[in-house]
């Protein structure tokens, strides 16, 4: 399997570069699995100054990662995966093609999460990453007007 294309062809899945045409699903996944969904124009922006994957099932986007690579570590800025396709290793996927396409100089990767996210922090920490920090009143929940704290989690490179 090369970097950029993580792909298999009997189960029908590729994980591809996302570009502008991804967004509309990207934005589309958002909307059905954040409180606080990022706009089509903040995913538009993020893809200028950082890097993004799209998991592709058939013809369809179902899953994407957004992360930027700075000097010596990286941000996973955003993670998500459509409902129905939550819970079958997709997740995994995109997080290993993720960290396949690090420098070999980052060394760590760092990522904010919601304290009431427990699938998210679970899934987090089943792959590496530990809790360092809490940040108080990091997110604000637009669905439903109400902030929330966040915990600041870090994965070692090897
Ligand atoms: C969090 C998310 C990306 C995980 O992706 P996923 O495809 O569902 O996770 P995977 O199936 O790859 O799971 C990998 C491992 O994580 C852990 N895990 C995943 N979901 C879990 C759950 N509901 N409960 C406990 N552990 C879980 C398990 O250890 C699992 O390994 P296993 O299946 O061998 O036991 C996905 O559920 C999602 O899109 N959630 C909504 C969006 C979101 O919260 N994003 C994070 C924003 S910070």
């Amino acid at each position: 399997m090369d970097k950029q294309h993580l792909t298999d062809t009997n189960k029908n899945w590729c994980i591809l570069p996302m570009q502008l045409m991804h967004l509309h699903s990207v934005t589309s996944i958002e909307q059905l699995v954040s409180p606080g969904p990022w706009s089509l124009s903040q995913f538009r922006d993020s893809l200028k100054d950082h890097n993004g994957s799209v998991l592709v099932v058939g013809e369809y986007v179902r899953g994407f990662t957004i992360y930027t690579v700075g000097v010596e570590h990286a941000d996973l800025l955003n993670i998500g995966l459509e409902p129905s396709f939550q819970g079958q290793g997709f997740g995994r996927l995109l997080l290993k093609s993720m960290i396949w396409q690090m420098p070999a100089e980052i060394k760590k990767i760092m990522l904010e999460v919601r304290v009431t996210n427990w699938k998210a922090i679970q899934f987090y920490k089943a792959m590496g990453f530990k809790k360092i920090d809490l940040r108080k009143d990091y997110y604000l929940n637009s669905k439903e007007q109400t902030s929330e704290s966040a915990l600041v989690m870090r994965r070692l490179l090897p």
